[in-house]
């Protein structure tokens, strides 16, 4: 029996009375996953997992996708990586993921769900996850910005382009001539139907968007201010403070998510790791 208790109002979940180690009932898969679509995210705490069992619960919320950044990919899961402030060698510090975003949005087939297991948290707290309701952004907009947006799309790049915007990454260079092959853009709508319940959500103002199909760049990068500038207030936003054990899961096509900036670990008190996998596409049961 699955006990539930709410984050933010309906804004995440949190879920216990499941142990992900053994593959869930497919019924009580179903109560997951519905809940997952329903409250946008989940955490449930307390799991001791190893990388198959990570990886074989991920595959219940869409076909698995690996990062096209190679060297992020695990060995041997490379739909699957590490998000760590361990570095390796002499490296000092990354900003990681330390910006608000949408996996994968600069494919045309983005990232669904991405699923996260935490390993290890530093002492001292830090390193927390950042997630904001993106249904509820689109449904505060005045009725005169619904319309503005309606049928607008926004163009992505991983690597190319400029941050138009504070706060957004900069341009992220692509090592390998393959990756770069790959970063061809993509474009999504802003006011974007859901592609399981079909309720529109606000997706992906700030940070891979470089501007508006059809739109002077000046223009575009106006309006996806003002919308990530609505979007990323603290009304809409959560910060999730991890536990060791803790399994999260965030509907990347209603929510963005920003990590918090952290130094590099200098030993265990510090560091922080994470696994983390992507899917794409609907979960199984709704495929
Ligand atoms: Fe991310």
């Amino acid at each position: 029996m699955l006990k539930t208790s709410p984050v933010k109002g309906s804004f995440g979940v949190r879920i216990e009375g499941v142990d992900l180690s053994q593959p869930p009932d497919p019924s009580v898969m179903k109560e997951i996953i519905d809940l997952f679509y329903e409250h946008q995210f989940f955490v449930i705490p307390g799991q001791s997992l190893n990388k198959e069992q990570f990886h074989t619960f991920c595959l219940h919320f869409g076909l698995p996708h690996a990062h096209m950044i190679r060297k992020v990919r695990m060995e041997d899961y490379p739909d699957m990586m590490v998000l760590t402030n361990k570095m390796k060698g002499d490296a000092k510090k990354t900003q990681g993921s330390a910006y608000w975003h949408t996996d994968e949005c600069w494919e045309q087939d983005p990232a669904s769900a991405t699923i996260l297991y935490s390993l290890e948290t530093p002492e001292n707290g830090g390193g927390d996850t950042m997630f904001a309701n993106m249904f509820q952004a689109y449904d505060d907009l005045s009725s005169e910005m619904k319309n503005r947006i309606k049928g607008l799309k926004a163009i992505h790049y991983f690597g190319k382009g400029v941050a138009g915007r504070d706060g957004d990454y900069g341009p992220n260079p692509l090592e390998l001539q393959e990756e770069r092959d790959e970063d061809i853009g993509a474009t999504h709508l802003l006011a974007r139907p859901h592609p399981v319940t079909g309720r529109i959500a606000l997706y992906s103002p700030a940070g891979t968007s470089r501007g508006i199909v059809g739109m002077e760049d000046s223009e575009a990068n106006e309006l996806l201010n003002e919308l990530a500038a609505h979007a990323l207030q603290p009304k809409y936003t959560y910060r999730h403070k991890w536990s060791v054990g803790d399994v999260e899961a965030h509907d990347c096509s209603s929510t963005m998510h920003a990590a918090t900036f952290l130094e590099a670990a200098t030993g265990p008190k510090d560091t922080r790791r994470l696994y983390r996998m992507s899917t794409k596409g609907k979960a199984g049961i709704y495929a």
